[in-house]
């Protein structure tokens, strides 16, 4: 049922009384099933492994989420299996019926909006608004997908070849095959559901592995798919580790895709193993790799420096900087950078710090490995730069008995940072952090602080903050990356707006949510019947 063209789903205002009692209900609800058993879905088995992945909730460690099944090399083999079954039907079903699996499953999803966003409250310790937007995106990807699954189906009519005499010619896009769809855990079920659907609906069947930090509501999705009307074998749920079953998986023989989300480290890991053909392998794998960021927001003397400072902030710290766009850099021109640097102070200190179900402003990361590294480059940030906020754990919640750092605070709880005068070769200008940390770094002028945005091996999202209409012009031209905004902040970007992707170590610019996105996912069959 395709009613009328796409439109973003809203986003909830809890601002309403009636909004926030639903979403504490949700959560309440979700409570319920803390600690549950999730088994392996493959095929139309359903199976449960001694060996478990524990999720526990950041925000609150003693909570467990779910205790996950974990795949071994000999269950990820059968669930190629299964997947290469499911494929030989699933490839045979029309585009509209796929996509009529999506719109279904769109459609459930809205109904139970807050219960998903509730799971990710506790899994990944996102607030309120942060789950509520992951969960519309989600709803956005289901809908658009399938929009552009039936476009894609009716390119004949719409975009028709050049006929050759006594010929009559068509384009097909058909699927590719089995595919190994790896996720990060930052946007649980966003990014999920966009890489899954994407490659489901254009007539793959596919191996998901989910992020082990966030593998319940991978879980949630793969079920939601299936109430939906999806067969067995289109999607495989796979968790596991990623040395063990994603190496098997990615070099397998049978694997034709590998789409993954993640780090750039994990990416090109990924991308060396899948550009070696295995034996009795008869293709090139397609690869598709979003990988990390270090964007940034630029500054000049006419800006609007009210909202250059908001949009810094909330670059900087939604989600608690665990985002790809996260504005973990700002670079402001000499004239106005102390201004600058005050309003981002001001604004940063009155950000609360605690539980996600209390709907704090920032939350936990996600578990202690982040947690040390984050710390760890805020202690690095004190020699590289002058610390204005934050600058370590924040104590929220203190448990009684308590052992280790992370534990005493219940939570990995960490305060939002603020570093100035951080030179650009400096690490913290340089590497991704992926935590609540900013650095701040002056630039003589508008151009030169545009050299210094574009200095990174990275090229995800970047804003210009200008009212200067050729300096705007000039920075469309010059900002060298995949998403740019102009005066707005550098997160957020909307499926179908603002299509999603980053240039150089940033990733492959696949454009997530674009028009070209599901063509990753076919090939072009050139079709010429004589006369
Ligand atoms: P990660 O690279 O650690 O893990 C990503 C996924 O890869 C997980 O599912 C993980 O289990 C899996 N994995 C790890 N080793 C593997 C292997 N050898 N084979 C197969 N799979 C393997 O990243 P993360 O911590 O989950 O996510 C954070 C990173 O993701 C950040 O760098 C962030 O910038 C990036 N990210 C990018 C985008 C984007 O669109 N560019 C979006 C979200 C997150
Ligand atoms: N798509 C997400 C954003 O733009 C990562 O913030």
């Amino acid at each position: 049922p395709v009613s009328g063209p796409f439109v973003n789903e809203p986003f909830t205002d809890f601002s309403l009384e009636e909004n926030r009692v639903a979403m504490e209900a949700a959560i309440a609800r979700a409570k319920a099933s803390l600690g549950a058993e999730y088994p392996l879905r493959i095929g139309a088995e359903r199976i449960y492994t001694a060996e478990k992945i524990v999720s526990v909730n950041p925000g609150r460690l003693g909570e467990v989420v779910g205790r996950v099944s974990k795949a071994d090399r000999e269950l990820a083999e059968r669930a190629m299996q299964a997947a290469l079954a499911g494929f030989e039907t699933w490839k045979r079903v029309p585009a509209r019926e796929r996509a009529a699996v999506l719109f279904r499953a769109a459609a459930l999803l809205r109904e139970r909006k807050h219960d998903f966003s509730a799971a990710m409250l506790l899994e990944s310790g996102k607030n309120y608004a942060e789950a509520d937007a992951d969960t519309a995106e989600a709803i956005d990807f289901l809908e658009f997908y399938a929009r552009e699954m039936i476009r894609l189906s009716r390119i004949n009519e719409t975009m028709p070849l050049t006929q050759a005499p006594g010929e009559t010619g068509e384009l097909r896009y058909i699927p590719l095959g089995v595919g190994v769809v790896i996720p990060p855990w930052n946007f649980p079920l966003a990014i999920c559901a966009g890489m899954t659907s994407a490659a489901v609906v254009s007539g793959n069947a596919v191996l998901l592995k989910p992020a082990s930090a966030t593998p319940v509501i991978a879980h949630k999705f793969a079920e939601l798919m299936e109430e939906a009307g999806l067969p067995p074998g289109v999607i495989n749920y796979v968790p596991g580790s990623g040395a063990e079953i994603g190496d098997y998986l990615t070099s397998h023989p049978k694997t034709r895709f590998v789409s993954f989300t993640g780090s750039k480290e994990v990416g090109l890991h990924i991308s060396r193993l899948a550009a070696e053909a295995a034996p009795r392998q008869i293709w090139i794998k397609r690869l598709v790799a979003e990988m990390g960021g270090k964007d940034g927001i630029v500054v000049d003397e006419t800006a609007d420096l009210d909202a250059a400072a908001q949009a810094i902030v909330a670059s900087a710290f939604g989600f608690q900087g665990q985002k790809c766009s996260a504005g973990s850099r700002a670079i402001v021109v000499e004239p106005v950078y102390d201004e600058i640097a005050a309003k981002v102070v001001a604004l940063t200190k009155r950000l609360a710090v605690g539980l996600p179900e209390r709907n704090c402003a920032i939350g936990p990361v996600i578990d202690e490995a982040s947690y040390r590294r984050i710390l760890a480059y805020i202690e690095l940030g004190k020699e590289e730069g002058r610390l204005l906020a934050g600058g370590g754990p924040a104590e929220v919640g203190r448990a009684e008995g308590s052992r280790t750092e992370a534990d005493s605070c219940d939570g990995y709880y960490i305060q939002p940072t603020v570093f100035a005068d951080v030179d650009g070769k400096a690490r913290l200008m340089q590497e991704e952090i992926f935590g609540p940390v900013l650095a701040i770094g002056k630039a003589k002028d508008w151009r030169e602080a545009i050299a210094l945005y574009n200095d990174t091996e990275f090229g995800l999202t970047g804003s210009f903050f200008s009212s200067d209409e050729g300096r705007i012009e000039e920075a469309l031209e010059t900002m060298h990356c995949g998403n740019l905004y102009v005066n707005r902040k550098c997160t957020g970007a909307l499926v179908g707006a603002h299509p999603f992707g980053g240039f150089n170590l940033s990733g492959t610019d696949s454009k997530a949510g674009g028009h070209d996105y599901l063509l990753l996912f076919t090939q072009a069959k050139a079709i010429a019947v004589k006369k």
